[in-house]
């Protein structure tokens, strides 16, 4: 798809990977609109980039507050996206049995619910622009230990993608699969990056792959390209993935 001139919402866009996609989209002529919570942080990318910005906490319907969650941020979009990037996520570090009920629900609604929510809603519209929608997963979708609710997110996500793929051919799907990502993802996620290897990637770069991804309409992007090994070992040989990560992390 070409995004010249198209209408893009990006989710996440006051941080990170959701940032750096702003930019890129903004450079390749997007109509942007973009959402995220911190107010201050997101109306600086706005500036940069052109775009509209709409402050919403896409785990508020939890807590029922009608002027914020999905249903708000869906009432503010002044166009119908022809271009849906779904970046927002957290993550929890730590074993399971230490991780509240809250935090899991939290991880839950933001990571799966808020984007399948979203999908949902704005399908319709997509099919009309011929658009395309992009899911920002994880590797750890293949299962990682020490972070297994968002591991199920990010999984989930990626099973979702792939069904709206088969269920509407008149959009592309790309589901994204990075590796580690310099961001300020770590540090809020409860335990800075420890390895030595391999090293977090600038978020620019998952920036230009989901782009590219984008244009060619490509159905799953893993970046680091690498680790896109990882991806097939655990499709052909699940028990040996799960053997393997235990003995090297
Ligand atoms: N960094 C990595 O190593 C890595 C690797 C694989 C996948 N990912 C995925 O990439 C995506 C982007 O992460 P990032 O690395 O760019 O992290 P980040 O810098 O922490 O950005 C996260 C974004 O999500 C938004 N967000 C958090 N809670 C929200 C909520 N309740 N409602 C609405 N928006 C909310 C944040 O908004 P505010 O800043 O305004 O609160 C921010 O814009 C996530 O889905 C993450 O799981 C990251």
């Amino acid at each position: 798809m070409k995004v010249s001139g198209r209408t893009a919402l990006v989710t996440g866009a006051s941080s990170g990977i959701g940032t750096a996609v702003a930019q890129r989209l903004a450079g390749d002529g997007a109509r942007l609109v973009l959402t995220g919570r911190d107010p201050e942080r997101l109306q600086q990318v706005a500036e940069r980039t052109g775009a509209k910005a709409v402050v919403a906490d896409l785990t508020a319907d939890l807590t029922a507050d009608p002027a914020d969650g999905v249903d708000a941020l869906l009432d503010a979009l002044p166009a119908r996206p022809a271009l849906v990037v779904h970046c927002a996520g957290v993550g929890a570090a730590g074993p399971l049995e230490e991780l509240s009920p809250a935090r899991v629900d939290e991880l839950i609604d933001l990571n799966l619910r808020a984007p399948v929510q979203l999908t949902r809603a704005l399908l319709p519209g997509l099919r009309a622009e011929r658009g395309h929608l992009v899911f920002v997963a994880s590797i750890a979708a293949l299962g990682v230990a020490g972070e297994a609710v968002y591991s199920a997110t990010k999984a989930g996500l990626r099973g979702f993608a792939d069904a709206v793929r088969i269920e509407a051919p008149e959009i592309g799907v790309t589901t994204v699969l990075p590796g580690a990502v310099d961001t300020p993802y770590f540090g809020r996620r409860g335990r800075e990056y420890d390895r030595r290897f391999p090293r977090p990637i600038p978020a620019d770069r998952v920036a230009e792959e989901i782009v590219r991804g984008v244009r060619r309409g490509s159905v799953e992007v893993v970046v680091p390209r690498w680790l896109a090994l990882g991806a097939k070992v655990h499709g052909a040989a699940p028990a040996l993935f799960a053997r393997a990560s235990r003995r090297f992390g």
